[in-house]
């Protein structure tokens, strides 16, 4: 029995996870903490690197405490750290891999530099068990979009297609500038779209065409033709009608993600596929994959809301898989790495 603590701090969440490595390769998930910067943000319409550094410094310690209350556990009973050493915004990820080192080094324990988006994915571990291998991971957040088969979360990633410009996310919220709605987009554009007409305007669906790039997205032409829109019914002094608009842009989103994904797992015989990230909260990505999966007849896999955004959860339950395969824990010289590729699943 092992536990492993997890901290986050890539981008606006502070969050620090702790689970239990039990002697069967199953994971437990003991405590979920996080401390959220995103009203500082949202008057910029974005992160702002700076104040999210400045808000993990002080989160750090409280959220670490409230892990260790909530769990009942004690420091001494942590047998290994697990940190977020990148992507993410290298002023952010330097106060969770300072605060790992200071944690890992005080209680003598292993150190593991981990990478945030293959912490998306082992975050679904902790709601359904281990991975089938291989599976394709779905993973769309604020900062990336990406498709990804998953041999093993040890070792085993592999990129098959990512965006080009926009991340799906980063779409979400500056459609929800555009008509209106607040930071971020993602929960208030799904609720508009609920009362909205998907079929209302024909937004473009990007990189579809027959010689484009499979597997790849771009989500800067549907945010445009967005912005287009709602410049030529204001120009023309007409109301915007939000809902639609809405509801119309969400459309195109689910239906260029699930097409895509399902296509990938078709095409590389991939049985089962994994949502994960913020924007799998979607109501509509969530319900057309399941339709368009179930057509196909791929086992879907989505974890809870709360554990599809930033969290220290995904980031415990991913050194756990790392403590299980017996990968070799990071050095205490360990830095952040804002660019790290997905297939560095560890440092
Ligand atoms: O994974 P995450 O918490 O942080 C990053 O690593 O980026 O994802 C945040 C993103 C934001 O862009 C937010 O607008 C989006 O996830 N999001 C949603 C929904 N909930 C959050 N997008 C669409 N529908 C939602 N219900
Ligand atoms: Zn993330």
């Amino acid at each position: 029995m092992t536990i492993i603590l997890g901290i986050e701090s890539s981008c606006d969440e502070t969050g620090v996870g702790l689970t239990r490595l039990n002697a069967d390769g199953s994971i437990e998930l003991l405590a979920d903490e996080v401390a959220s910067s995103v009203e500082l943000h949202a008057r910029f319409g974005g992160v702002v690197p700076e104040v999210a550094s400045r808000a993990h410094l002080e989160a750090m310690v409280p959220t670490m405490r409230r892990a260790f209350e909530v769990s009942g556990l004690s420091l001494s009973d942590v047998d290994a750290v697990a940190v977020t050493c990148g992507p993410g915004l290298a002023g952010a990820l330097l106060v969770g891999v300072s605060a790992a080192k200071a944690y890992a080094l005080t209680l003598d324990v292993p150190l593991y530099g981990v990478n945030h988006l293959a912490g998306h994915v082992a975050a679904d571990t902790l709601d359904h068990g281990g991975l089938p291998a291989p599976t394709l991971a779905l993973l769309v957040s604020g900062g990336h979009s990406q498709l990804l088969r998953v041999d093993n979360l040890a070792d085993g990633i592999t990129e098959i297609g990512s965006t080009i410009d926009d991340a799906a996310g980063e779409a979400y919220d500056k459609v929800a500038r555009v008509i209106g709605l607040p930071y971020p987009g993602g929960p208030p554009i799904d609720k508009a779209a609920q009362r909205g007409n998907p079929c209302a305007i024909a937004f473009p669906r990007g990189l579809t065409g027959p010689r484009d790039a499979k597997y790849d997205f771009s989500f800067s032409g549907l945010k445009t033709a967005v912005a287009r829109w709602v410049e030529t019914r204001e120009r023309d002094g007409a109301d915007v009608p939000v809902d639609d608009v809405a509801a119309s842009f969400q459309e195109a989103v689910a239906d260029v993600l699930t097409a895509k994904a399902v296509r990938a797992a078709v095409d590389l015989g991939i049985g089962t596929m994994v949502i994960s990230g913020g924007v799998a909260a979607n109501s509509r990505l969530k319900a057309l994959a399941a339709e368009r999966c179930a057509a196909a007849g791929i086992a879907l896999r989505v974890p809870r809301p709360r554990l599809c955004t930033d969290n220290g959860a995904m980031i415990s339950a991913l050194g756990a898989h790392l403590v299980a395969a017996g990968v070799k824990p990071s050095s205490l010289d360990l830095s952040a790495n804002p660019a790290l590729p997905v297939a560095t699943i560890s440092v």
